[in-house]
């Protein structure tokens, strides 16, 4: 397991209604209206925290099943708890994104709300993202920039790691060097990026 769980404060950001309402009605509407939606099909949320991601993954962008997992063993609890109502089509677990435990090509979608900011070796994240797509699969992407966590108060008041963090140029540009296609981009200033790129279809598909 690469990284560190979130400070109690960056906890409390994420466990409250308020991040929930920015979530619902900014960040996934946005992902959405980027990338389009699934009808259907395999998603996999990356570090869903408490599990609101994964039901707008299902609410918002009609997922078939969802598949999600985090680091930290109490946000998949939380998940747990959140999502029991889906029944057999959610599966959660804990696991590190530099390492995911699924097959090659499983996954239609994968979604990440905020979370690769927080891996040190954040290439390695993009790299088994791309392994777990299928072909033409999309990655539905929100990431907090360098300019976020690099500055007061945020560095001193949050814990992330601090080497080779990522501008939304170096985000897109690894993301292209790791074989994906970008659908779409947009950016908060220099703070948070929302990117939709898509794994390539083969030739023949
Ligand atoms: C800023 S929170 C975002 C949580 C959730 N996606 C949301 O939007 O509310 C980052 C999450 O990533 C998780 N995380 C950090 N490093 C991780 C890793 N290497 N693999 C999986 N999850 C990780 C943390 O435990 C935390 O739940």
């Amino acid at each position: 397991m690469s990284d560190v769980f979130l400070n109690r404060l960056e906890t409390l950001m994420m466990n409250n209604p308020i991040r929930g309402g920015v979530q619902r009605y900014l960040e996934a509407p946005r992902l959405l209206s980027m990338g389009g939606g699934m009808r259907g099909g395999r998603a996999l949320e990356v570090g869903c925290g408490n599990g609101r991601g994964a039901e707008l993954i299902f609410e918002l962008f009609g997922a078939d099943t969802v598949d999600a997992f985090d680091l930290d063993p109490k946000m998949v609890r939380l998940a747990e708890r959140r999502l029991a109502r889906y029944g057999p089509r959610v599966c959660t677990w804990r696991g590190d994104v530099t390492s995911i435990d699924a097959d090659d090509e499983s996954y239609d979608a994968v979604f990440d709300f905020g979370i690769i900011h927080h891996v040190e070796d954040w290439r390695a994240a993009l790299r088994e993202i791309d392994r777990v797509l299928v072909p033409g699969g999309r990655l539905y992407a929100e990431e907090v920039l360098r300019d976020f966590i690099g500055v007061f108060p945020w560095r001193v008041l949050l814990d992330h790691p601090t080497e080779d963090r990522f501008d939304e140029e170096d985000f897109v540009s690894a993301l292209e060097e790791t074989g994906f296609r970008i659908i779409r981009q947009r950016r908060h200033g220099t703070k948070i990026a929302w990117v939709v790129a898509e794994k390539p279809p083969r030739a023949a598909d």
